[in-house]
């Protein structure tokens, strides 16, 4: 399985800082499959200076329509038409800042998917879930609920990221990384047979250069969904290269 490590730019990034995906090209090594999700207003300027690289640029979220009467939204043909070829979907910050439910993460990942986009599917429990002894039943729950009927299994990915790990600096025991990776996995099997083998399923929280290597090292763990630390070319092609 090829691994793959996403940048999730969130809401930063201005024309200035495109110069990354230049130097990126020769800090990340060309054996991982990467991902920049820059915010929409770079997509398309991203996607030219990433083409014929081995960089490919995604959204950090899409609307579940086609096109139509939603102001301020942005929908999966016009991110393919920009030059994006993946979209983050259920981020926790969407779920906190908007209101996401899982039910509508899965109609934006059917469009995602019938736009041809690599949907990058989040789940991941809170801290009080985690405590309460719940971590589990919530993660499988969200992944059962985001992830669209009928799916184009080639065209998910799944990202762990536990809410309290997300820019704390925190990061679970890897024990605790490794049983949640297996058992989204045995759902994903459940779900979709031989084709849930294939699926990759990237853990999320807190990765720096620092603490990559080990979470790789991981078996479970197929690639990674990195926020702050793929800024910068250097701490982003760093992990890639763990
Ligand atoms: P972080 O964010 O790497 O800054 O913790 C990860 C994410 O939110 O995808």
């Amino acid at each position: 399985m090829r691994r793959l490590v996403a940048g999730n730019w969130k809401m930063n990034g201005l024309s200035a800082d495109l110069v990354e995906i230049g130097q990126l090209r020769t800090a990340a090594p060309p054996e991982c499959e990467l991902v920049v999700c820059p915010p929409a207003t770079l997509i398309a300027r991203m996607a030219q200076m990433a083409a014929g690289s081995h960089i490919a640029i995604g959204a950090q979220d899409c609307h579940w329509a086609e096109k139509g009467a939603h102001t301020g939204d942005v929908s999966a043909p016009m991110l393919a038409d920009a030059g994006a070829t993946h979209v983050i979907l259920g981020h926790s910050e969407r779920r906190s800042d908007h209101g996401e439910r899982s039910e509508t993460v899965a109609l934006k990942a059917r469009a995602a998917q019938l736009s041809g986009l690599t949907t990058i599917i989040c789940v991941g429990e809170t801290e009080a879930e985690r405590d309460a002894g719940r971590a589990l039943e919530v993660v499988l729950s969200q992944l059962a609920e985001s992830v669209p009927a009928p799916c184009i299994v080639d065209k998910l990915v799944v990202a762990y990221e536990p809410v309290w790990a997300i820019g704390t600096g925190r990061v679970p025991l890897q024990d605790d990384i490794a049983a949640m990776h297996a058992a989204l996995r045995e759902a994903l099997c459940e779900g979709f047979e031989a084709a849930g083998a294939e699926i990759r399923i990237l853990y999320g929280g807190s990765v720096k250069p620092g603490n990559a290597a080990e979470i790789f090292a991981l078996p479970e763990v197929n690639g990674g969904l990195i926020g702050g630390a793929s800024l910068t070319a250097a701490d982003f092609g760093a992990i890639a290269s763990a």
